[in-house]
């Protein structure tokens, strides 16, 4: 990182849409898109020592400890490719999280600038979870009902195969937000104590919840972080 560097959180509870709307708002806004769900999922893939360790935590629903995932974030923004900013996708999920984060962007004079915040209420997420299809390649999210590819069973963007996570079984998927909600709170309490959280209302449809997280966060302008575009509604 450096003193230039924009740092967005994406916050959202599991299924409210981050890993949709995070790549398109990473292209509009010149981001570098990182999701630590993705990061486990490849560390899992490529069975690493830090996969393995992972692994249980996720196909639990649980969160993987604080420890393992700010070491691996905190890794991964110090490769040069984050020089030019980011937006944060699935981090921080507790406020130990939140707080390493500010440490360690302090020591780099940056600070999270803003944290756009993806509201959607609990039993809708359990509908999006259910319902999810994610491609193999790049992990684009798509739905049987509410986001269908063209052609089933096969990802519009890049043509590989779609595949059910195993956490987006139904009795993972209540255990999930059972174990992830309540930290997830907090985050979002930590965020909007810091003053830069921005709510924008989840139930829309994809384009529109773009539009508005767009709107809010050029809105807002880039020095400010107390002008928020969007009220907060959290
Ligand atoms: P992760 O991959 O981050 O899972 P998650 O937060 O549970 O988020 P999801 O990817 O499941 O949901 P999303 O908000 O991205 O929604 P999506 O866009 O897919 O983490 C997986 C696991 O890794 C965790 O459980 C944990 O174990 C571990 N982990 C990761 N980060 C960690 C951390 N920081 N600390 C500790 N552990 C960590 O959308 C969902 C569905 O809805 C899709 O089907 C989509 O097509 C559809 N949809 C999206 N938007 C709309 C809309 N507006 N209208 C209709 N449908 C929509």
């Amino acid at each position: 990182m450096s003193t230039q560097s924009k740092v967005l959180v994406l916050l959202g509870a599991p299924g409210a849409g981050k890993g949709t709307q995070a790549p398109i708002l990473a292209e509009r806004l010149g981001l570098l898109h990182l999701a630590t769900g993705d990061m486990f999922r490849a560390a899992v893939r490529d069975a690493t020592p830090l996969g393995v360790l992972a692994k249980g935590y996720m196909d639990r629903g649980e969160l993987v400890p604080d420890e393992l995932t700010i070491r691996m974030l905190l890794d991964r923004l110090r490769r040069p490719d984050a020089e030019g900013g980011v937006i944060l996708d699935g981090f921080p999920r507790t406020v130990g999280q939140a707080r390493a984060l500010d440490a360690a962007l302090a020591a780099e004079g940056v600070r999270v600038e803003r944290a756009p915040y993806i509201e959607v209420p609990q039993g809708e997420l359990v509908r999006r979870l259910s319902g999810r299809w994610i491609c193999r390649a790049n992990s684009h999210p798509f739905h049987d009902q509410l986001n269908p590819p063209r052609v089933a069973g096969v990802c519009d963007e890049d043509g590989s195969d779609l595949y059910q996570r195993q956490d987006d079984r139904a009795d993972v998927v209540q255990a999930r937000l059972d174990a992830q909600l309540p930290p997830f709170r907090e985050v979002v309490d930590h965020y909007r104590a810091a003053g830069v959280l921005i709510a924008v209302d989840g139930t829309k449809s994809i384009d529109l919840v773009t539009k508005e997280l767009l709107a809010a966060l050029l809105a807002s302008g880039d020095g400010d972080p107390s002008a928020h575009g969007t009220p907060d509604r959290a």
